[in-house]
């Protein structure tokens, strides 16, 4: 990942990355106790923004943290954030703890203020070798909690998925839970097998994508046929192709799994007609 641009939000203002400093009491520093998103900035407007405040609205409540603004509230901060960043192409990413307290209180204290952070980094272009020959991915038992249907800044299973990924040579690790497919370590995993493409439902096991939901709007617009449904390992191991989707890979063809190859191994035909479309999207504004 390309490093961060100059310019942060951090407590309601607009400092340089570098002057910004939090208490060693956030709770998401000490707990994991907070919620963020990453959202695409093409051309200077954020890619479906919509998605993203109702995201997370909804981790917040599921934390019973208090949303320090309103949605368009959170639209001014960002926006000014991006634009102090240069426009152009960028991720940004936002991160709200539930804040910071004097000491170490499992249950927080009903007072605590909310903390802002956000910051913006170059997009990550996508390796022309990705789109040409597509990605080497291994599989995993899910190891995670019960809510993964929450955007939690507590990313220790998923880090440590990454790394498994990693270190096999892999761009991404795919998880099997009750022999059933849940998502990648950071990614939504969709399957095609003839001629329809699959996604696991919406369930306390996954998170609520929302390139999952700009690609199954590509999908229906283009005529794909399409169905939410639970995905077992056969059906995984025996796609004829398997995409990843994320705010930052946008959708990516997977070619080798565990090793062997995806369909024909190469970049499916339906995968390379949602990504075309996926990128005059982004660009229609
Ligand atoms: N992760 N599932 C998990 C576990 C994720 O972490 C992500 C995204 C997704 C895809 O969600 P979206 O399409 O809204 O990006 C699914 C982000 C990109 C991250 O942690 O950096």
């Amino acid at each position: 990942m390309p490093p961060p641009l100059r310019w942060c939000h951090l407590d309601g203002r607009l400092i340089e990355l570098g002057q910004a400093r939090i208490s060693p009491f956030d709770r998401s520093f000490l707990f994991g106790d907070g919620i963020y998103e990453v959202m695409p900035v093409y051309d200077g407007r954020l890619f479906r923004p919509d998605l993203h405040h109702e995201r997370l609205a909804r981790s917040a409540r599921a934390l019973q943290l208090r949303n320090p603004h309103s949605t368009a509230g959170w639209q001014a901060l960002l926006e000014e954030l991006v634009a102090a960043n240069g426009d152009g192409d960028q991720y940004v990413y936002l991160h709200l703890s539930r804040g910071a307290e004097a000491g170490r209180n499992h249950a927080p204290l009903p007072q605590v203020t909310p903390l802002v952070f956000a910051y913006c980094a170059p997009w990550p272009q996508v390796a022309e070798a990705t789109l040409r020959d597509g990605l080497a991915c291994i599989t995993a038992p899910d190891p995670r909690w019960a809510r993964c249907d929450i955007k939690s800044v507590a990313l220790l299973a998923n880090v440590l998925l990454r790394q498994q990924a990693f270190e096999a040579g892999a761009s991404e690790c795919i998880l099997l839970r009750d022999g059933a497919l849940t998502e990648g370590s950071a990614s939504t995993v969709h399957v095609v097998k003839d001629g329809v493409m699959l996604t696991p439902p919406e369930s306390p096991q996954i998170l609520p994508g929302t390139t999952r939901r700009v690609v199954e709007g590509i999908a229906d617009a283009l005529g794909i046929q399409r169905r939410n449904e639970r995905i077992d390992e056969a059906q995984l191991r025996n796609a004829d192709e398997i995409w990843l989707g994320s705010a930052t890979r946008e959708v990516q063809p997977v070619t080798r799994l565990d090793g062997q190859p995806v369909g024909s191994g190469q970049p499916g035909p339906l995968w390379r007609q949602v990504y075309d479309a996926f990128q005059r999207l982004k660009r229609s504004g």
